[in-house]
């Protein structure tokens, strides 16, 4: 198997909860503090040593396309009035060495779908990162793609993210069942999407944070829907776990859930009052 370069970025959803701000600008465009949602996600990515981004957009999300997008006008211009300082923001949104490649979703069919629309730019021996913007996270000592890439680079393994949840909000995430519970990391025997909270296999939720195999990929093509009649990348990976090569890894930090507006808030307030300390 090849080292991990790529990650996929699903960004097509219509993003309801902040209608109508969403009418024209995608939720990942959405700031907290200084910078757009999907930025935070792209920064963890760089710094996980991801050097190609495929964003899976849809309508009306252009705005992330420009954004990554060079542009030499706006530099020229604060090069020529020696704003350098913003000159240097203006350029880090993506480093140069950083690929970026967009495929639509045309329909909304669910995350696995999303994530298989990115097939044709994975290779069939390749694994691959998923990062969902939605979910923000501050953590140490390094991001948490970070932390997953070195555990994906000392063993092969595929990586998922996760945080124990509350039983009464299980239905909320992919759910899975830890062979043993005191393992670091946890090895993955079952994975379910979206449990009610008396079925669920255990409070460890899936945060969305995973480094995939190639495998996984292949199970997408074939993948009937599944909870919410989509096409769930959860049943993608429940089907790979006979290879006992998935694990998954404890959260270190704070996840803010930027999908919901109180998430979003606190989110803003976080980061925000970090950014403005005296
Ligand atoms: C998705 C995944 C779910 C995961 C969650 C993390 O759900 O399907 O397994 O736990 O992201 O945020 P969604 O939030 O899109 O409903």
């Amino acid at each position: 198997m090849k080292p991990l370069h790529k990650a996929i970025f699903p960004v097509a959803g219509l993003g309801t909860r902040f209608l109508p701000a969403t009418k024209s600008i995608p939720k990942e465009m959405l700031t907290v503090v200084d910078r757009p949602l999907i930025q935070y996600a792209v920064d963890e990515a760089v710094e996980a040593g991801i050097d190609t981004l495929i964003f899976v957009t849809g309508r009306s999300k252009n705005a992330i396309v420009d954004y990554f997008d060079r542009s030499p006008e706006l530099e020229a211009e604060l090069e020529a009035k020696g704003k350098l300082e913003a000159l240097q923001r203006v350029r880090d949104v993506v480093p140069p060495h950083v690929k970026c490649f967009y495929v639509r979703q045309p329909q909304p069919l669910g995350l696995g779908h999303a994530v298989l629309c990115a097939a044709e730019l994975v290779q069939d021996d390749e694994p691959f990162a998923v990062l969902l913007p939605d979910d923000l996270i501050d953590a140490f000592p390094t991001g948490t793609l970070a932390q997953m890439a070195d555990v994906h680079r000392r063993h092969g393994q595929a990586v998922l993210a996760l945080e124990e949840v509350p039983l009464s909000q299980v239905h909320q995430y992919g759910v899975i069942r830890p062979a043993d519970k005191n393992a670091h990391p946890l090895q993955i025997e079952g994975i379910v999407e979206k449990p009610r909270a008396e079925e669920a296999p255990s409070n460890w939720s899936v945060v969305g944070r995973y480094i995939l195999t190639p495998d996984v990929m292949t199970a997408l093509k074939t993948q009937q829907p599944g909870a919410g009649g989509e096409i769930q990348l959860t049943d993608a990976i429940a089907a790979c776990l006979h290879t006992g090569n998935f694990v998954g890894l404890p959260l270190h930090g704070k996840r803010f859930d930027c999908g919901s507006k109180r998430g979003f808030l606190a989110a803003n307030m976080h980061f925000g009052l970090r950014e403005t300390a005296e």
